[in-house]
C-alpha cells in the first residue's frame, strides 16, 4: 500500500507538465477498450509502468517513462469509427508520435516508447528498457480493461447474471497470463 501511495505521489509530480499542455484531455472523448477511455487507459499504463520501474532492480528514467506512457496512444481519433489508411493496430503508434511531436518537445527515448509499444504486432522491438516496460504495461492494462468490459456486459445481461459475478480480480489474473501474447 505504501508503495502505491509513493507511486501516486511520484506520478503526480512527473505527469503534471504533460497534463498542463497539449491535448491529453481530448483522450477522454474516445473509448479504448470496454468502457475505458483512451485517457483512463493512458493514465493506467503510465502508472503501471511506473510501478514496475519502482520494484525492478534496475535504474529507469522515470520522467521520460511517464511522459512516453501518457502519450503512447495519443492518436486523437475514435478508432472504432475512423479508418486510417493502414490498420489502426499498425499505424496508431506513428499517428500518436506525430501528434506528440507537434504538441510536446519529446526525447528520442519518449519517441521510441510511443513508436514501439505495439511490439510484437509491429515487428521492430523497443530499444530502451523504459520502452519495454511501457509495452508490457500496455498489454497488462489492455487485457484487464477488455476483460472488465466483457464482465460488465455479462453482468448487465439477466440471463448471464450468475456468470457475471466473476470477481474483478479474475480479470487481472487473466490479464497477467495473456499480457505476454501478441496483442492487436
Ligand atoms: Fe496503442
Ligand atoms: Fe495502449
Amino acid at each position: 500500500m505504501q508503495l502505491l501511495i509513493k507511486r501516486d505521489i511520484l506520478f503526480e509530480q512527473l505527469s503534471e507538465p504533460v497534463f498542463a499542455s497539449g491535448r491529453l484531455e481530448q483522450l477522454k472523448e474516445f473509448t479504448q477498450h470496454g468502457h475505458c477511455t483512451c485517457y483512463d487507459h493512458s493514465v493506467a499504463v503510465a502508472k503501471t509502468a511506473l510501478l514496475f520501474s519502482m520494484v525492478l532492480p534496475m535504474h529507469f528514467k522515470q520522467k521520460q517513462l511517464v511522459r512516453g506512457a501518457l502519450l503512447h496512444d495519443y492518436f486523437l481519433y475514435d478508432w472504432h469509427t475512423y479508418r486510417p489508411e493502414k490498420l489502426h493496430g499498425f499505424s496508431h503508434p506513428y499517428a500518436a508520435c506525430e501528434n506528440a511531436r507537434r504538441d510536446f518537445d519529446i526525447t528520442p527515448l519518449e519517441e521510441n516508447i510511443i513508436k514501439r509499444h505495439m511490439f510484437p504486432l509491429t515487428p521492430v522491438p523497443p530499444k530502451y528498457r523504459e520502452s519495454v516496460l511501457v509495452t508490457l504495461a500496455d498489454k497488462v492494462c489492455a487485457t484487464s480493461e477488455t476483460f472488465t468490459g466483457i464482465g460488465e456486459k455479462i453482468r448487465s445481461s439477466k440471463k448471464l447474471a450468475r456468470i457475471g459475478r466473476i470477481p474483478h480480480a479474475l480479470a487481472h489474473v487473466a490479464a497477467l497470463f495473456i499480457a505476454f501474447l501478441p496483442w492487436t
